[in-house]
C-alpha cells in the first residue's frame, strides 16, 4: 500500500490565495499589514525559516521587516526591542524566532509581545485563550496541521489522536486544537512507557519531537493519518544510511546539496503504512508560513477595526 500524500504546497497555496483576497480588501481601506521578524544570533535553520517568512510577505504584498540582533543580546535588550515594535503603528505582527540563545530568557521576551500582535500565539494570554476555547492567536504550525486535516477531509470527531512531543510551540497546542475538534487525544513524550504501542492506536498520529526518523513502522496503525512535523538536517553519509532503507537517492542529494532533510517519521515506513501523510520536505513547514500570513492579516484587521492595540 502507498498512502495518500497530503501536499503542503497545494494547501498552502490555497490558503495564501484566500489571504491575498483579504489583503486586497484591507488595502482598499488604506491598511497594509506589517510583520516584524526578529532573529537573534546566527542559527542557520532560523535564518532559513525567517527568509521564507519574509519572502511570503513580499509575495503577498505585506510589509515586512527583518531585525537581526547579535547572539549575546540580553533579555533586557530584546524586551526593549519588542516594546518598540509594540508601539509602532505600521507593525501588526511581531515574531521572535526561536530558539533564542542561552543569554536570553525566551519566556520573558515572549511575555513582552503585545498579545494583539502575537502572530506566533506564544504569549500566555493567547495560550490561555486556546486552552479555554476563546478567540485569539493560534500558533502557526498547530493551526497549519488542522488546516491540512480539514482540507484533506480527515475526520477528527471521535478519532484517536496521539501527539508525540509536548512542546509549548507544537505538541501542547495541537493537542488542544484536536481536543476542541472532538478527538480523543493522548500526548506522549520522552518519559512515556510503551510509546510505540500507544502510537499504534492512533487514527491521527502527530510526530513533533525533533528526532530524525524516530517514528518507525511499529508506531503506525495500518491506514492511519500521519502528520510529520519534524525538519531534521542530516549532513553525513553515515546518518543518511542509518535513516533510509534505500539510501542511494538520499546519498546523491547529500553529495549535491551537502544535507538531506528528514522528518520525525521514517519516510519509507510512513509511505507504506499510513493511509495519508505529510511529506518532509513539502508538508507541514509550508503551512507554518501560510498560517503566519493568516495571523498577520487577522491582527491587522482587528487593529484597523478596533483602532488600538493592547499596548496603546
Ligand atoms: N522556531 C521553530 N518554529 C517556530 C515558529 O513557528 N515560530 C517561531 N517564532 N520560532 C520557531
Amino acid at each position: 500500500m502507498s498512502g495518500l500524500i497530503m501536499g503542503g504546497r497545494e494547501i498552502a497555496a490555497a490558503i495564501k490565495a484566500e489571504v491575498a483576497r483579504e489583503i486586497a480588501v484591507l488595502k482598499n481601506e488604506g491598511v497594509v499589514p506589517g510583520l516584524a521578524a526578529v532573529q537573534v544570533g546566527e542559527n542557520p535553520a532560523s535564518q532559513i525559516y525567517i527568509r521564507n517568512k519574509v519572502q511570503a510577505c513580499s509575495e503577498l504584498g505585506l510589509y515586512s521587516e527583518k531585525i537581526e540582533l547579535p547572539a549575546h543580546s540580553s533579555t533586557a535588550q530584546l524586551v526593549a526591542l519588542v516594546n518598540e515594535l509594540n508601539a509602532r503603528r505600521e507593525i501588526d505582527g511581531i515574531l521572535v524566532q526561536l530558539p533564542l540563545p542561552p543569554t536570553a530568557d525566551a519566556k520573558q521576551v515572549l511575555f513582552a509581545v503585545d498579545p494583539a500582535k502575537d502572530v506566533d500565539g506564544f504569549h500566555p494570554l493567547n495560550a490561555g485563550n486556546l486552552m479555554t476555547g476563546r478567540p485569539g492567536m493560534v500558533p502557526c504550525t498547530p493551526a497549519g496541521i488542522i488546516e491540512i486535516l480539514e482540507r484533506s477531509r480527515i475526520p477528527t470527531r471521535g478519532a484517536r489522536a496521539v501527539v508525540i512531543g509536548r512542546s509549548d510551540t507544537v505538541g501542547k497546542p495541537v493537542a488542544m486544537l484536536l481536543l476542541h475538534r472532538h478527538a480523543t487525544v493522548t500526548i506522549c513524550h520522552s518519559q512515556t512507557r510503551e510509546l510505540a504501542a500507544i502510537a499504534r492506536e492512533a487514527d491521527i498520529l502527530v510526530a513533533a519531537i525533533g528526532r530524525p526518523a524516530f517514528v518507525t513502522a511499529d508506531f503506525i496503525k495500518d491506514g492511519a493519518t500521519v502528520i510529520d512535523v519534524g525538519i531534521n538536517r542530516l549532513t553525513s553519509p553515515d546518518e543518511v544510511r542509518a535513516v533510509f532503507r534505500e539510501p542511494s537517492g538520499p546519498l546523491e542529494r547529500l553529495a549535491a546539496k551537502g544535507s538531506v532533510l528528514v522528518g520525525d517519521v521514517q519516510p519509507e515506513d510512513m509511505k507504506e503504512k499510513a493511509g495519508a501523510y505529510t511529506p518532509v520536505p513539502g508538508g507541514v513547514g509550508l503551512l507554518t508560513v501560510a498560517m503566519l500570513m493568516v495571523n498577520t492579516v487577522r491582527a491587522a484587521r482587528r487593529r484597523a477595526h478596533s483602532g488600538r492595540t493592547l499596548a496603546e
